[in-house]
């Protein structure tokens, strides 16, 4: 995706021993590149969540990985060190996944060949991640035709919850990927992006992504989708995901669950975007089974933004004296999934037609 026009990956390895990302937590105030250079930043900046979005930080840990094999003097080292990234954030599953992925590969390979073949994987875990965001947006795009077709000279409108934008994987997105491909194939769209607090992704990186590419998109406070839908302003929904099960019970930002009990009782086609590695095919059930992640409070309790000059400020906008509670991901059961928008295909959220698709 393009940033003021130059193109950018959200997670690249320029040479041996660095790590470079787009800082998200300074967006959209700043843009900003930093370098990490040992697996220790790494782990830091994904929870402090200078990388975010389950397909980003998998990448982001899959580049760990590359850092941890030039650390690491021995296989309990290299272990340690995967764990240590694991650690970090427990419910979108591609962190886990890339990791895994990695000690793969070097398992039982010489110590002095693990470099150069977790640098290739890292690479390689980076590509797919791009190429099966850019497939989402191909399979995407059909269903939004499809909707357009019966609306001719009128706007398609999307609700998006979250990002799901290029930002949270590699390249293209997940959610934004058909919404990127309808607006390119010069369909009318428009977005409606809920802000998505406490920590205002969609606020701050969806709407920024985006006005980036010149996107018609308009910002809602998130209890707003419900009442936008009783009055037809919404064509379809479309959100990420951060994990989903073999039965298509899907785990993302909190507050995707009321809004697909919002989309079912208007009738609103309800659709999850995800690349293949955000399943989990170990576990059925997500509201039993799905690790759900709590964030500190002080998401909570304090917001960050400008003032009219355009200086940041912290502002503290609960009591102190008051306690509050954070979970960060809440589960969408598959029945209220319309569809689920693969790499592989539109898939309908059920275990059989899961099983035959992958
Ligand atoms: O806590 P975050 O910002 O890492 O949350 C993850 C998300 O961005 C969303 O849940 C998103 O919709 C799915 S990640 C592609």
């Amino acid at each position: 995706m393009k940033v003021n026009g130059t193109h950018y990956r959200t997670v690249w390895m320029p040479e041996r021993g660095i790590v470079r990302i787009i800082d998200q937590r300074r967006l959209p105030w700043a843009f900003e590149v930093i370098n990490l250079k040992s697996v220790a930043e790494v782990a830091h900046a994904i929870r402090d969540m200078a990388v975010r979005g389950a397909g980003c930080i998998g990448a982001t840990a899959g580049y760990g990985m590359a850092l941890a094999a030039i650390e690491a003097q021995s296989e309990a080292q290299l272990v340690a060190l995967a764990q240590s990234l694991i650690e970090t954030r427990p419910t979108a599953v591609n962190l886990a996944w890339a990791v895994n992925r990695q000690l793969n590969v070097l398992r039982n390979q010489p110590l002095e060949t693990w470099q150069s073949i977790a640098k290739r994987e890292a690479e390689a875990i980076a590509d797919e991640d791009a190429a099966a965001c850019a497939q989402i947006g191909v399979q995407g795009l059909q269903l939004i035709r499809q909707i357009a077709a019966q609306k001719p000279g009128e706007v398609v409108n999307v609700l998006t919850h979250c990002n799901a934008g290029w930002l949270a994987f590699v390249d293209h997105g997940s959610a934004t990927a058909p919404i990127y491909a309808a607006h390119d194939a010069g369909i009318q769209i428009h977005v409606w992006v809920d802000e998505t607090r406490p920590r205002n992704q969609g606020a701050r990186l969806t709407a920024w992504e985006l006005a980036q590419h010149g996107v018609p998109h308009t910002v809602i406070a998130d209890n707003t989708g419900g009442h936008l839908m009783q009055h037809g302003q919404v064509d379809l929904v479309i959100t990420g995901a951060d994990r989903v099960t073999r039965n298509g019970d899907v785990a993302n930002k909190i507050g995707t669950y009321l809004k697909a009990l919002a989309a079912k009782d208007n009738g609103v086609p309800f659709y999850v975007a995800l690349p293949s590695s955000t399943f989990d095919w170990s576990i059925t059930d997500g509201v039993k089974n799905i690790p759900i992640e709590q964030r500190g409070g002080e998401e909570v309790t304090w917001m960050e933004g400008t003032d009219a000059n355009g200086a940041p400020h912290h502002v503290r906008v609960v009591p102190a004296a008051s306690p509050v509670a954070n979970y960060a991901f809440d589960v969408t059961p598959a029945r209220l999934v319309t569809a689920l928008i693969t790499e592989k295909g539109v898939v309908p959220a059920t275990e059989a037609a899961l099983a035959g698709r992958f």
